[in-house]
Order: C-alpha cells, then sequence, then structure tokens
C-alpha cells in the first residue's frame, strides 16, 4: 500500500496529538494542530497509510524561508521512508513557490532524524547550546540551499 502525502485536515488532528504523545517530551495538543489550519503561512501535511494517519511535518513561510518542524511518524510505522517522503514533499512545495532556503532545528543526538534531513538535502551549519527542555539537549541548525 502506497504511501499517500497530503496536507493536514481537522479530522487529523486527534490521530496527530496521539502521535505527538508517544514522540515528543513537549507533544503538541489536538489544539495546536487546529491552530495550523487557519495561518495562511503554514503549510503542514500528513501521511497516510491504509487509510490511517501515521506522521506529519509541518513549514511556515517566514521572510521568504522554509522553517520546518513538527516531523513525526507514528512508532509503528518507522523506518519505513515514511519522513523521507513528507520532507521531500514539503520541499517541492516550497520550491514551487519560489522557496530557496529551508531550514529546520534538531536535537544533536537524533540521529534518525538528522539522517532523514542530510538524504533531503539539508546540511548542519550551527549549533544553538541547551536550545530543546526535557532533556536538556543542543540543537543542530540545518539549511537546504539552492
Ligand atoms: C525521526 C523520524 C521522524 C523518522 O521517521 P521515519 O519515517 O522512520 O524515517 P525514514 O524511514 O524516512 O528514514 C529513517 C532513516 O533513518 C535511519 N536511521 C534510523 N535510526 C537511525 C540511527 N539511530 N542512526 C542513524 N540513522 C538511523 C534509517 O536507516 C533510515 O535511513 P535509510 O532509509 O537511509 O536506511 C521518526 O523516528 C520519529 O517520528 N521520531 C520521533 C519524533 C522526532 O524525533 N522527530 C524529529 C524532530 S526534529
Amino acid at each position: 500500500m502506497p504511501v499517500i502525502i497530503r496536507k493536514l485536515k481537522e479530522d487529523d488532528v486527534k490521530t496527530l496529538a496521539m502521535i505527538e504523545q508517544e514522540s515528543f517530551s513537549r507533544p503538541w495538543s489536538e489544539e495546536d494542530f487546529k491552530e495550523l489550519l487557519f495561518l495562511d503561512y503554514a503549510r503542514y501535511l500528513v501521511a497516510e497509510l491504509d487509510g490511517e494517519v501515521v506522521g506529519s511535518a509541518g513549514m511556515r513561510v517566514v521572510c521568504g524561508e522554509g522553517d520546518i518542524d513538527n516531523v513525526v511518524v507514528s512508532k509503528k510505522h518507522r523506518g519505513k521512508g515514511i519522513a523521507k517522503e513528507l520532507v521531500s514533499e514539503l520541499v517541492r512545495l516550497g520550491e514551487a513557490e519560489g522557496i530557496k532556503e529551508f531550514t529546520l532545528e534538531v536535537r544533536v543526538g537524533n540521529a534518525a532524524a538528522i539522517h532523514v534531513y542530510e538524504t533531503c538535502g539539508f546540511k548542519g551549519e550551527g549549533v544553538r547550546p541547551s536550545f530543546y527542555e526535557a532533556p536538556t539537549e543542543d540543537a543542530l541548525i540545518m539549511w537546504r540551499r539552492d
């Protein structure tokens, strides 16, 4: 069954909030996702597998740059290339609207996520010390530039 990547809809928020709970120490709530539906600078995508929402990734377009955040895939479906598809699609959408630079932050110890971003053309350009809480950890700042 192929993965379908599509825009976030209101019906998705309950499942996404559950995926957040199992994935992050500071998970987004259903309300956090609902707010995104009304932001004209936000592009949020979900991955659907066999009719089930299994992940999401988002981008905010700020000053002509694409700021990618909240890349997450449910534990059950990790390692199937879903995050790569989500991030690649965000980049494709951004490029289609003329965006040439994309950025994101990731925990320095999150090797799986860093690997996904590198595969999608991102490179580490700096470290922001103690950027994350629970637990405290440095952030690697990554960029994808044309
Ligand atoms: C990070 C995350 C989104 C990746 O999702 P995914 O759908 O499993 O990712 P993909 O299947 O597209 O790719 C995973 C890649 O990481 C690799 N990988 C997995 N664990 C790894 C590790 N410990 N070190 C290095 N690479 C690793 C896999 O081999 C795979 O690469 P490959 O296809 O070249 O073999 C998922 O693990 C997740 O939701 N984690 C919790 C939330 C999170 O940390 N999000 C990122 C916030 S910045």
